[in-house]
């Protein structure tokens, strides 16, 4: 294959040339990344099936795994949607573009290819000047998952799309980080009450305020969800070193954090510290490579840095990384969701 194409684009008004050039190659079949407010994605023509089975085969992802299909916005929801209950007409015009995925019947022009056999579809409008100036040249809707190959964690620059699928995917739009760095919330509003499949870049609370019913689970580990909702999968990005999560107050958890770190060093194990700020103090003189999230109270900081700094961790070849999980409140919700996926679900509580 050739190689990848990087098109280097301002994040606020990308040159319309490489606009033009990237939307030609997708609407030719081919596979282009490209930035969004949540993180990278990587756009195939929805409608194209041949390019959507390049999209699976490149990422090395389950074919029974759906893509989130991307719009300009509501105007072009019913050209994929067969129908739009009143709450995702709501939900959409309060939140698009932005952060919000819907579940929504689809119309049988989305491939099953697409919905992974689904009668369903997922779709946002993103809120990136260079995802909707890529729409808007295209003039298709854009299936894309994030960049990444199958069970790493979801690309927030360019450098990491390029460090997953360099060679195996046609180009990538460069416009920086992506501002959010956690994917979308996925709301499937085919339920009666709703129910978040995944939480992500919009907020409980912001959800809440027009559907109150909503119904969101912290643990994702009832199977009958899962089986149902691909996006529950516990199992998700599956970190190279093995993870090891803590709860519970927070200076005890660094306690038994720090007792830890010496028993894995006794045992000749490289470790990670995924630290929140101020915590870094508590590592000192101890054998950890840290990777530093950004304090508790900025949640937000907290989602821009996290998969970055997973990458980071890797990168720097720890067999075990340990983490605080930090409170659930605004996109703390989504961080702790991520990290316990990438846990496959064991926390250690502490007293
Ligand atoms: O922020 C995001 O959502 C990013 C950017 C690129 O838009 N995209 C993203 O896509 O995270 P992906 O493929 O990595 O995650 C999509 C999730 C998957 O877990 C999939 O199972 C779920 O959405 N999903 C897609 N269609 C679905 C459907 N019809 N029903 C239930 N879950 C669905
Ligand atoms: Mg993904």
């Amino acid at each position: 294959m050739t190689p990848t194409r990087v098109w280097p684009v301002d994040a606020a008004r990308p040159d319309p040339a490489a606009i033009e050039a990237a939307a030609a190659c997708l609407c030719n079949g081919g596979l282009v990344a490209f930035p969004t407010e949540t993180v990278y994605g990587l756009g195939v023509d929805a409608l194209n099936v041949e390019a959507v089975r390049r999209l699976f085969a490149a990422k090395g992802r389950p074919a029974t795994d759906p893509l989130i299909v991307h719009l300009l916005g509501v105007a072009q929801l019913e050209s994929v949607a067969r129908s739009v209950p009143l709450l995702a007409w709501q939900l959409a015009e309060a939140f698009w573009p932005g952060p919000l995925t819907l579940v929504l019947p689809r119309r049988p022009e989305v491939p099953l290819e697409v919905t992974a056999g689904k009668e369903t579809v997922a779709v946002r409008a993103p809120n990136h000047p260079v995802a909707q100036a890529l729409l808007a040249a295209a003039r298709t809707p854009i299936a894309a998952p994030s960049a990444n190959r199958f069970s790493r964690p979801s690309p927030t620059t360019a450098q990491h799309v390029l460090d997953d699928l360099n060679g195996l995917i046609d180009g990538v739009l460069d416009a920086g980080p992506a501002t959010i760095g956690l994917e979308s919330t996925i709301v499937d509003v085919t339920r009666t009450p709703p129910l978040v499949l995944r939480p992500g870049g919009l907020t409980l609370e912001a959800l809440r305020r027009l559907a109150p019913d909503l119904i969101a689970v912290e643990s994702f580990l009832e199977e009958s969800i899962a089986a149902d909702a691909p996006g529950m999968f516990l199992k998700h990005y599956a970190p190279r070193a093995e993870l090891r999560l803590y709860d519970g107050p927070r200076n005890r958890v660094l306690a038994v954090m720090r007792a830890a770190v010496r028993e894995l060093a006794e045992a000749d194990q490289r470790i990670g510290v995924l630290a929140l700020a101020g915590e870094a103090a508590h590592f000192a003189g101890l054998p950890v490579e840290q990777a530093d999230l950004g304090p508790e109270a900025e949640p937000e900081a907290m989602g821009h840095r996290l998969f970055a700094a997973l990458r980071d961790l890797e990168g720097r070849g720890v067999d075990v990384i340990l983490a605080r999980l930090p409170a659930p409140e605004g996109l703390g919700w989504a961080v702790r969701d991520r990290l316990r996926r990438a846990a496959a679900g064991r926390v250690i509580e502490v007293e």
